[in-house]
């Protein structure tokens, strides 16, 4: 089980990760974290679980994560009544990630719209956001965290799209250090957030998108946009450059167009 005197040990933070909460075996630590921020946890209480039973991912779909391998945990934010930045968050998420994880590992994981991170472009990890709103505006957030840690083998569906930090680095890495350092950055950045209402997350999460500038198909309810990806828009959404013009896209799946070398498109014009 995660130690949680060795991630509050010289941990730098000071609202997240003063209350932590770890389980063997839970649920899904986004529903623990929302019955405490119900029960008025303060800002900043962290749930992390060696296993999920009920993980969940986005559009519904299951997360799994082998027991004792990987870091599945949650944040609960109280973000104010009216969040405007609401859908920067995941991007936020993403970026404190990227940068603990690269601070700790010397891996850089790079971010996929709207809210994966890739290394040697196969999934490492994933968020998930859910808000709960009251009548007079938004009560809480919890924002929930999958990263394949020291897991080295998965199930045959996602064998091809999965990886994690030890695949890529060739080493075990320690899970309790690497959650002391997401708490730190994530701190980091959600102060400077409160500030400029997360209006500089944009510009700090492309650096980390190299998927950028590149055609890509995104899948929403069935149907298919084709675009060249070209920036975030300022409330979060993905700018594509489409034939009938620029398009601003707030979910879905992307997959970006592999280009061969071959194509007839890329070869050298004399
Ligand atoms: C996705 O890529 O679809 C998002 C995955 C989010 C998984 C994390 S694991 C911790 C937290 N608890 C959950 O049930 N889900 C999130």
């Amino acid at each position: 089980m995660i130690d949680v005197a060795a991630v509050q040990k010289g941990l730098k933070a000071k609202i997240f990760g003063k209350k932590i909460y770890a389980f063997e075996s839970i649920d899904s630590t986004n529903n623990c974290a929302r019955t405490l921020a119900g029960d008025m946890t303060p800002e900043g209480t962290v749930i992390v679980a060696d296993y999920q039973t009920a993980g969940r991912g986005r559009l519904g779909r299951p997360w799994t994560a082998n027991p004792g391998e990987n870091l599945t945990f949650s944040l609960v934010l109280r973000p104010g009544a009216t969040a405007e930045g609401l859908n920067l968050l995941p991007l936020l998420t993403a970026v404190a990630v990227t940068q603990a994880v690269t601070q700790f590992s010397k891996l850089k994981p790079e971010c996929k719209w709207p809210n994966d991170l890739l290394l040697d472009g196969k999934k490492v990890g994933g968020i998930l956001l859910e808000s709960t709103q009251q009548q007079n505006g938004l009560d809480f957030v919890i924002a929930g965290i999958g990263i394949n840690v020291n897991q080295l083998n998965f199930p045959q569906d996602i064998a091809d799209r999965a990886t994690s930090l030890r695949c890529a680095a060739g080493r075990t890495i320690e899970r309790e250090g690497l959650l002391r350092c997401i708490l730190e950055h994530f701190e980091q950045l959600y102060i400077a957030g409160r500030h400029d209402e997360l209006r500089s997350i944009p510009q700090i999460w492309l650096s980390h998108a190299p998927m950028i500038g590149r055609l890509v198909d995104v899948t929403s309810n069935g149907s298919v946009l084709t675009g060249r990806a070209m920036g975030i828009a300022p409330d979060g959404g993905l700018i594509l450059a489409t034939p009938a013009g620029n398009r601003t896209v707030y979910a879905g799946d992307v997959s970006v167009r592999f280009i061969h070398p071959s194509d007839p498109a890329h070869a050298p014009r004399n």
